[in-house]
């Protein structure tokens, strides 16, 4: 399972980089208002430098809601870098867009999915990835894992190759949650990715070791 990171903080992006496991970044408009970015020019300067750090795919969402200026946008968006994905709603101009981009040979991520139906309408216009929100739904108290399964099932059924990108991931759980499942990418916040490092049985035995290491070496 691929690890992206969901943020548009430069920092956290290079810490994720630098731990060697980062595939990938997902962006949204709320995470780069988050940082302070807004204006054309600042908003390509940046994804601009997130390119610069990563390896793999970046996503970078369109603000457009109508499908000729969604084409507009994310044509300029694709012409940064070949690692940008663009980003799309799931609405009907949406899928639609999604349906240009996959004929002309630009990546897309169809975002704000909440149901194995939109899954599968994000797969059939040819979408690069489709990103359930899981923690969204956990929030409403509908289950988010549940909604990967049901996509995985569908998607291995038919043969889709739109990659389900697991989003709004929240902590650890859904993390091995995905992974269990067979979701192709998860995308989280880098507290969520960190902490699957964290087990009080490491800490307590690594202390042990060094402590008998000192021990015996009379210090
Ligand atoms: C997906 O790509 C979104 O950026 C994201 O995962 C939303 O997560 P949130 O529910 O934590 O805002």
């Amino acid at each position: 399972m691929k690890f992206f990171i969901d943020t548009a903080n430069l920092a956290q992006i290079r810490e994720a980089q630098d731990l060697g496991v980062l595939d990938g970044v997902t962006t949204n408009p709320s995470l780069m208002a988050k940082e302070g970015i807004s204006g054309e020019e600042n908003v390509i300067n940046h994804y601009k430098a997130i390119c610069d750090i990563v390896e793999g795919d970046v996503s970078a969402e369109v603000i457009s809601t109508d499908f000729d200026n969604m084409v507009k946008e994310g044509e300029v968006l694709a012409a940064l870098n070949p690692k940008i994905v663009v980003k799309v709603p799931m609405t009907k101009d949406g899928v639609k867009a999604i349906k240009y981009f996959s004929q002309k040979g630009i990546k897309t991520n169809c975002t704000l999915v909440f149901s194995a139906g939109q899954a599968l309408l994000a797969a059939k216009a040819g979408a690069t990835y489709v990103s359930p929100f899981i923690g969204r739904l956990d929030d409403i108290s509908v289950d988010g894992l549940a909604l990967i399964e049901e996509i995985r099932l569908i998607y291995d059924n038919y043969g889709f190759t739109t990659q389900i990108l697991a989003a709004s991931v929240r902590h650890s759980a859904h993390i091995l949650g995905c992974a269990k499942i067979g979701a192709d990418v998860m995308t989280g916040p880098l507290s969520a990715i960190v902490s699957l490092l964290k087990h009080p049985l490491t800490d307590s035995g690594l202390a042990q070791f060094l402590a008998d290491h000192a021990k015996a070496a009379g210090q």
